[in-house]
């Protein structure tokens, strides 16, 4: 079989590394990818939001799956423009991936099914927003309705604060459309950790757990990133809080989407909080998450293949999945900056100085110029290893990130560091 792989970050990366493993694939290709991808994956100039131009190339090239990556092109119908040709596609429809799209629609169908997620008011005018913050009990959390690219959800301390975030939102329209609706909501506190659920429409099978670490420096200070490291599995949810998410959060959220006629095929991501009452839902994306990708394929022992055309195909319910019960820790080298103003372009060394069966580098943001890898984008690379044991993995990690440089690189030295705190609650108690 062909395959088509769509985007082209550390996410699509691992995405390549594990498909071209699957003794069904015959030829793979990426679009646009990037030069790591290019390693495993045969690259194609087409860029991730020309639909049209990749519908083409699956026809011309008679490609037996296309896999989505990002958000973008699924929101844009990249999964409608492909099921009405014939071609089979590994995501949900564009009303589907609304549970993205729009923070509204999701909250709203939060509500409907009993989801556990912040209790939230919705404005669609800025006076109405202000006339509810001289009264809301801080902090809160205004989130502009659409896609943001990650940068739509302010965190506010205060009612001065909260008031700046609906001016920059509602009145300068720092996110254009996006920004027409707000979302303003009770403030949670607790661990954050991601469940991500491969779904067929009916059935779904629940991927083992993962943390992402958003914020720029250790102990989760700065500013919001990408994400910046993960690891899988996440100690903070227990068994018995992954079985409680299965039933309240996953199962509800599938049989609710088929309930209002949009059954949700593909990877539902929920961002969670642990809160002392339960787990509660932060955000729902519709992809893989990136890095947490990173961390929790390497660990699957399923070919991927098979699990993504038994979601297309409606037979999830058939499919068991198998796991490495190793850790694995990603680590995101960036460019000093990030996710601020940053430079490129920087030459990367000690690339062939990683020998080691256990890990894997994963592109983001490279581009090879001659013989060389230059770096190219705000993440660069996402160092990942496996290890018997968290600790294990970390140290695997650490030890190629030491090794490979590139000038101005930074990365966060605690990826790994909220597991530590579950399984040794003691020693780690102690070295504070
Ligand atoms: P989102 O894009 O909705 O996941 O928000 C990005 C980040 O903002 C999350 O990963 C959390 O760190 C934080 N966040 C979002 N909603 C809340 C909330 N209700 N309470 C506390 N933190 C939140
Ligand atoms: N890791 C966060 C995301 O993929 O949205």
């Amino acid at each position: 079989m062909k395959v088509l792989i769509v985007g082209s970050g550390g996410r699509e990366h691992v995405l390549a590394w594990k498909i071209r493993q699957s003794p069904l694939v015959k030829e793979l290709y990426c679009a646009p990818g990037n030069d790591g991808i290019a390693e495993v994956a045969q690259c194609v100039d087409i860029q991730a939001d020309d639909i049209e131009g990749l519908v083409r190339f699956a026809k011309d090239k008679h490609i037996g799956l296309t896999v989505v990556g990002p958000e973008g092109p699924l929101v844009a119908g990249m999964v409608d423009a492909f099921e009405e040709e014939g071609l089979k596609i590994f995501g949900p429809k564009r009303q589907a991936a609304q549970l993205e799209a729009s923070k509204v629609f999701a909250k709203e169908f939060m509500q409907t099914y009993n989801i556990p997620t912040a209790s939230f008011k919705i404005f669609d005018r800025a006076e109405d927003a202000r006339d509810f913050l001289a009264i809301a009990p801080f902090p809160v959390v205004v989130k502009a309705d659409g896609l943001a690219a990650g940068k739509g959800v302010m965190i506010c301390n205060d009612l001065k604060e909260a008031k700046e975030a609906v001016k920059q939102i509602m009145d300068q329209k720092i996110f254009k459309e996006a920004g027409a609706r707000v979302v303003i909501e009770e403030c949670l506190v607790g661990e954050e950790a991601s469940i991500l659920a491969i779904c067929d429409g009916k059935n779904y099978i629940i991927l083992d757990s993962s943390q992402d670490h958003k914020r720029i420096f250790d102990d989760d200070l700065g500013p919001n990133t990408g994400g910046m490291g993960a690891y899988s599995p996440a100690p903070v949810i227990t068994e018995e809080l992954f079985r409680k998410i299965g039933i309240q959060i996953i199962d509800p959220a599938i049989r609710g989407m088929y309930k209002e006629g949009i059954p949700f095929k593909g990877v539902l991501y929920a961002g969670l909080m642990i809160t002392d009452e339960g787990p509660f839902v932060l955000e729902f994306n519709v992809r893989l998450g990136d890095p947490e990708s990173q961390a929790i394929l390497p660990r699957m022992r399923n070919d991927l293949v098979e699990v993504m055309l038994a979601s297309c195909e409606g037979r999830l319910d058939k499919v068991k999945m198998e796991w490495d019960k190793r850790s694995c820790v990603c680590v995101v080298m960036s460019s000093g900056g990030y996710p601020g103003k940053h430079e490129t372009g920087k030459e990367i060394t000690g690339l062939n100085k990683i020998h080691d069966k256990n890990t894997m580098i994963f592109h983001a943001g490279t581009k090879k110029t001659g013989d060389k890898i230059m770096t190219a984008g705000g993440r660069v690379l996402g160092v990942t290893s496996l290890g018997d044991n968290i600790e294990k993995a970390m140290e695997r990690a650490y030890h190629a990130v030491e090794t490979i440089k590139f000038d101005r690189c930074f990365f966060r030295r605690d990826i790994g560091a909220k597991a530590l705190k579950h399984i040794h609650p003691v020693s780690h108690a102690a070295r504070r």
